[in-house]
């Protein structure tokens, strides 16, 4: 497997993603993580996370890595190719990137807050492709305002470990929640079932659909993996059979760059889309609930359905470190064998 940076999950041939997923697996029934001593993993956190912190500082762990992780907040950072820092970044992406990419093999980033949701105009995820042009070494992902490719990993691995079929109903439902949230979530879900081959169902709000670029990516790799689809309101037909409910919030791209007008829209749909044990009426009887935490209760889901033997968001959440453990030891395996080093092993050659 080649892979440079980690930016989107549906990127990757399907073969590819089954590796890591394989991989995952062996890991996650107690097999031996190979070693990289010598090397190191940067993290950089803009915005905050659990989960994923410490599910990547657990996997550095395992494989014998050094981490890097500033704590304590960084600069602001520009992005601009051609500014005039005379404003409130104090310092520009190629630097930030390059200088990280000098201390570490491989770096993570998360940032989803330029742009998010109610962005407009240009690239929302111009931060994170700063550091992958910038930092000479692979850049995985840790969120940004259009994809979460470790998440989508992680639910990968968890459907296959429950060896749910390919061709069953995935429902991907928006719900309820006080915020406009970005839609990095939602994107690499549907693009993740789409490419297992699901029959997938985007259940949501009038007006709430995913980017249309987005959409037309996962219609193409659900049909050329066997699966299918589409879009609707209708939630007792989109759960008629279903296997999985995944639920995520976003913001509503009608709206987009007018706050105030999504909030108005948004607070009409509360009561209704709030995740209940009657939404499963029709579903398959061993149907399972997903979300990718953090989550709200009574909010986004009723307490006794997160709290029921359907949900399996726990499982999504240890999935993170098998799934992250397998992609790291194949960016790492990958730089062993090429030419394109980063900087700090290539120093590492230069000097013995
Ligand atoms: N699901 C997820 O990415 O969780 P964190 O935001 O806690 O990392």
């Amino acid at each position: 497997m080649s892979l440079r940076h980690f930016y989107d999950l549906a990127e990757l041939p399907r073969g590819d993603v089954e590796d890591l997923v394989s991989r995952g697996r062996e890991l996650a029934r107690g097999a031996a993580a190979k070693r990289f001593p010598g090397r190191a993993l940067g993290l950089l956190f803009l915005d905050p996370s659990l989960r994923t912190q410490a599910s990547f500082q657990r996997a550095a762990g395992r494989l014998g890595l050094d981490l890097v992780q500033p704590a304590g907040g960084i600069w602001n950072l520009e992005t601009d190719e051609s500014a005039v820092m005379d404003g409130d970044k104090a310092e520009h992406v190629k630097e930030a990137a390059a200088v990280l990419g000098r201390y570490v093999d491989v770096l993570g980033v998360r940032s989803f807050a330029q742009g998010g949701a109610a962005g407009k105009g240009g690239d929302p995820d111009r931060l994170t492709r700063g550091f992958e042009r910038y930092a000479g070494v692979p850049v995985i992902n840790l969120e940004s305002a259009r994809f979460h490719p470790c998440q989508a990993l992680a639910d990968r691995l968890t459907l296959d470990s429950r060896e749910l079929p390919q061709g069953g109903r995935f429902v991907l439902s928006w719900a309820w929640h006080p915020k406009s949230l970005p839609v990095a979530v939602p994107n690499s879900t549907l693009l993740m079932a789409a490419q297992r081959g699901m029959d997938v169902v985007l259940l949501r709000p009038d007006g709430y659909d995913l980017d249309a670029d987005v959409m037309a990516r996962a219609s193409d790799l659900a049909s050329k993996n066997g699966g299918r689809l589409r879009a609707t309101s209708d939630r007792t037909a989109a759960m008629e059979d279903a296997l999985v409910l995944y639920a995520k919030s976003w913001g509503c791209p009608l709206d987009r760059g007018d706050p105030a007008a999504e909030a108005v829209r948004r607070a009409r749909l509360r009561d209704e889309w709030c995740v209940r044990e009657s939404w499963f009426a029709g579903a398959d009887g061993d149907a399972v609930f997903m979300h990718c935490l953090p989550v709200r209760r009574g909010v986004v889901v009723e307490a006794d359905v997160l709290d029921s033997r359907r949900s399996i968001v726990i499982d999504q959440a240890e999935n993170r470190l098998h799934a992250q453990t397998a992609l790291l030891e194949a960016l790492l395996t990958g730089l062993d064998s090429s030419p394109q080093r980063g900087h700090a092993a290539q120093d590492r050659e230069d000097s013995r």
